[in-house]
C-alpha cells in the first residue's frame, strides 16, 4: 500500500552526502544492570538505517528512553542503546554527551558519509516534551534531511516528532513506519469480517476511547486481564482481592449496554485462574461466580481460553493489545500465551499486535512470524486503530 498522500518514502529523499535526522523509538526496557531486555524496536530500524548508509548519508539518529521529565539524569542516558545498534548494525556509533549544544553540534559536524551519530535522550531537555521552538530549531539546524521512523512516538506532538519537522525541506517516513500505516490503516478500512478486537490489560480507564471506537468497527470484543474484572464486577460478581476499579462500573456498564444495542459482543472470562496474591505458587481455577472472597483473578482459565480460542478462530481480521493476566509470571501466563498462539494459528485471517506486552508474549513463544503484523507501537498503535491523526505522522505531510 502506498504512504498516506504527501508523505514521502524514504527512497525518494536526496539523501547522498547529506545530514539525515532519523527519529527513532528506542525507548526499549533495561535490566537493573542497564542490559537492553527487548531489541525488537532497535532491529526493526536496522532496514532504514542500512539504506541510508549504504546511499551514503551522514546519520544523526535522536530517540527518547524513558521519561526523565527534562532533566539529564545517568540511568536514562542511551548509551546501552547506544551500544546495542553498533553491536546489531555493525557499525561504530559516535554518541553525543547531551542532546543539543556544542557537543551534539561537534559529533555531527565530525559525521562523513555512511556514518553514525546518537544524540543523548532527547527528553534530557524539558523542550523536546514541550515541543519548544529553540529546541526544535537547534535539532533541525543539525540536518539537511527529516526521516521519522519512530511510530511508537507518533502520537506525540514533540519537538523532535512535530516541532521541527516543517523547519527541514526534505522529510519523509522511514521503512519502519511506512509499514505501520500499510498493516494499521487496513484495519480502518473494508476489512473481513469477523472482525475481532482483543483488549487486556490493567485498567478500564486507559481502554474506553478505544472500546468506543472500535464498537463502531469490530463484530465481537474479547477482554481479559484486570480490566475484565471492572466488567465482571459490574455485573455483580464478586471478585474476592482481585484488582478492580470500582469507581469504573457504571462506565463498564454502560459499555456493555451499548455493545449490545449495536450487535457486538464483548467475551468475558468465565473462569479465572486465582492465587491468595501475586507472589504465591499455589494456583487454582475458580468460576467468576465463585472467587473467593481471600483470592485474587490472575489470568483467564481453561475454559475462557477455549472459547476465545474459538472465537479468534473463525475470525478474518484481529487486532490485540494488552495481557490477559499476570504474563510477568509464569503460572500467570498461560491465557497471554494461548491467545498468542490462537493469533499464529489462524493463517486465513489478517492478525496485527500492538503494545509492549502482547508483542513479547508473541516473540517469547516464538510466533512473531506467524502474525501479519506486530507492531512497535503500544499507545501509537491504539491511537491508530482508533482512526485517530498522529502528529508525528501528519507533520510528514506536505
Ligand atoms: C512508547 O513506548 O509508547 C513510546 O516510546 C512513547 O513513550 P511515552 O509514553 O513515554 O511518551
Amino acid at each position: 500500500m502506498p504512504l498516506p498522500k504527501g508523505i514521502r518514502a524514504l527512497d525518494d529523499l536526496p539523501v547522498e552526502g547529506r545530514r539525515v535526522f532519523v527519529r527513532v523509538d528506542y525507548n526499549v526496557p533495561l535490566d537493573k544492570a542497564r542490559n537492553v531486555t527487548d531489541d525488537a524496536r532497535i532491529r526493526a530500524t536496522l532496514p532504514t538505517l542500512r539504506n541510508l548508509i549504504d546511499r551514503g548519508a551522514r546519520i544523526v539518529l535522536g530517540s527518547h528512553l524513558g521519561r526523565p521529565d527534562g532533566q539529564v539524569k545517568p540511568e536514562y542516558s542511551l548509551e546501552p542503546v547506544a551500544a546495542k545498534l553498533a553491536e546489531l548494525l555493525p557499525v561504530e556509533i559516535k554518541l553525543a554527551d547531551e542532546p543539543v549544544g556544542d557537543g551534539a553540534r561537534k559529533v555531527v559536524s565530525d559525521l562523513r558519509d555512511g556514518q553514525i551519530a546518537m544524540l543523548e535522550n532527547l527528553r534530557f531537555s524539558a523542550g523536546e516534551e514541550s515541543n519548544d521552538k529553540t529546541f526544535a530549531a537547534a535539532l533541525a539546524s543539525y540536518c539537511d534531511v527529516y526521516v521519522n521512523d519512530a511510530f511508537g512516538t507518533a502520537h506525540r506532538a514533540h519537538a523532535s516528532t512535530a516541532g521541527m519537522v516543517p523547519m527541514v525541506a526534505d522529510r519523509g517516513a522511514g521503512l519502519v513506519m511506512a509499514k505501520e500505516i500499510d498493516f494499521l490503516s487496513r484495519l480502518l478500512g473494508d476489512v473481513d469480517k469477523p472482525y475481532i478486537a482483543i483488549l487486556g490489560g490493567a485498567k478500564v480507564s486507559d481502554k474506553i476511547e478505544v472500546l468506543d471506537a472500535l464498537l463502531e468497527r469490530v463484530s465481537a470484543i474479547i477482554v481479559g486481564g484486570a480490566m475484565a474484572n471492572t466488567f465482571l464486577q459490574a455485573q455483580g460478581k464478586s471478585l474476592g482481592k482481585s484488582k478492580v476499579e470500582g469507581d469504573k462500573a457504571p462506565i463498564a456498564r454502560n459499555f456493555l449496554r451499548r455493545a449490545q444495542e449495536r450487535n457486538v459482543a464483548v467475551h468475558l472470562p468465565t473462569d479465572v485462574v486465582v492465587a491468595s496474591g501475586l507472589d504465591s505458587d499455589v494456583t487454582s481455577i475458580a468460576s467468576v461466580d465463585g472467587i473467593g472472597s481471600d483470592m485474587m483473578a490472575l489470568d483467564i482459565g481453561p475454559a475462557t481460553i477455549e472459547a476465545y480460542r474459538k472465537v479468534v478462530g473463525a475470525a478474518r481480521t484481529v487486532f490485540w493489545n494488552g495481557p490477559m493476566g499476570v504474563f510477568e509470571k509464569p503460572r500467570f501466563a498461560a491465557g497471554t500465551v494461548s491467545v498468542a498462539q490462537a493469533l499464529a494459528e489462524n493463517r486465513l485471517a489478517l492478525t496485527v499486535v500492538g503494545g509492549g506486552d502482547s508483542a513479547a508474549a508473541v516473540a517469547q513463544a516464538g510466533l512473531a512470524d506467524k502474525i501479519s503484523h506486530v507492531s512497535t507501537g503500544g499507545g501509537a498503535s491504539l491511537e491508530f486503530v482508533q482512526g485517530l491523526a498522529l502528529p508525528g505522522i501528519e507533520a510528514l505531510r506536505g
